[in-house]
């Protein structure tokens, strides 16, 4: 994936700033969706946002 593909298109989110969220300590959607507001608007984006979650946090 592309670092600076948007993961969210409805709220302009990229791989990126999902990155620096988890890195700032979120952990769960929930967080995510907190800090960036990806998933706010269609939801579209939530399972790839997981899908980062996934790869990047150690749970
Ligand atoms: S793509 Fe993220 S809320 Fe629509």
């Amino acid at each position: 994936m592309d670092k600076h593909e948007h993961v969210c298109v409805c709220k302009g989110v990229s791989y990126n700033e999902i990155e620096d969220a988890i890195n700032n300590g979120a952990q769960t959607y929930e967080d995510i969706l907190e800090e960036t507001g990806a998933g706010s608007v269609c939801g579209g984006c939530i399972e790839r946002v997981d899908e980062i979650l996934d790869r990047l946090v150690i749970r």
